[in-house]
């Protein structure tokens, strides 16, 4: 019972705090995703940061292409550009402490800046979840991803290289 109340009061987080950022314009394809970690806040931006950073460094694959726009303990911004240069996106990572656990819950999103991808082919998840997946932080105590195909367009169809 408990677990139901824990996992039904997350389910309710996620939605609430989905609707509660802006909503990007009708014809920006995008992906918001909600990311819980049971290590502080500090370390989960850390990674996600550096990872950004590494990424940046390499160049000639769809993975990297990444550039940190910037950086403090409570947000990340950064954009990804397609190889080919045509399409780029926003991302923005916010962190917010979980107070009971001392954990870290992640709210993520990535949109296109172009007008033209109403169906991104997972791009725009793919764009959060590669850094996420090569950081390890998929293998973080406490991991758990919330997302689903309103907020997050091409959630299902995805399939990432990590
Ligand atoms: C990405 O961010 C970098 C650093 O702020 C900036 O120089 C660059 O113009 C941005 N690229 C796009 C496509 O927005
Ligand atoms: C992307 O970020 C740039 C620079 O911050 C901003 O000018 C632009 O409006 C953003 N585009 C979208 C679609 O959010």
């Amino acid at each position: 019972m408990k677990t139901l109340l824990l996992a039904s009061a997350l389910f309710a987080g996620l939605f609430v705090s989905l609707s509660a950022a802006p909503a990007p314009g009708t014809y920006h394809a995008f992906c918001r995703a909600l990311w819980l970690f049971a290590s502080p806040c500090a370390e989960i931006n850390t990674k996600v940061a550096q990872q950004i950073q590494a990424f940046s460094l390499l160049a000639g694959c769809d993975e990297c292409q990444y550039m940190l726009v910037s950086a403090t303990p409570l947000s990340i911004t950064a954009n990804h550009t397609s190889l080919d240069g045509v399409q780029s996106e926003n991302i923005t990572f916010t962190f917010i402490p979980t107070v009971l656990t001392g954990g870290c819950r992640v709210s993520a999103q990535s949109t296109s800046q172009g007008f033209t991808s109403l169906f991104d082919n997972g791009l725009n998840y793919c764009n959060l979840y590669n850094l996420v997946a090569a950081s390890g932080l998929t293998s973080e105590p406490g991991y758990m991803e919330m997302t689903n195909e309103w907020a997050c367009l091409g959630y299902r169809q995805a399939t990432c290289k990590d």
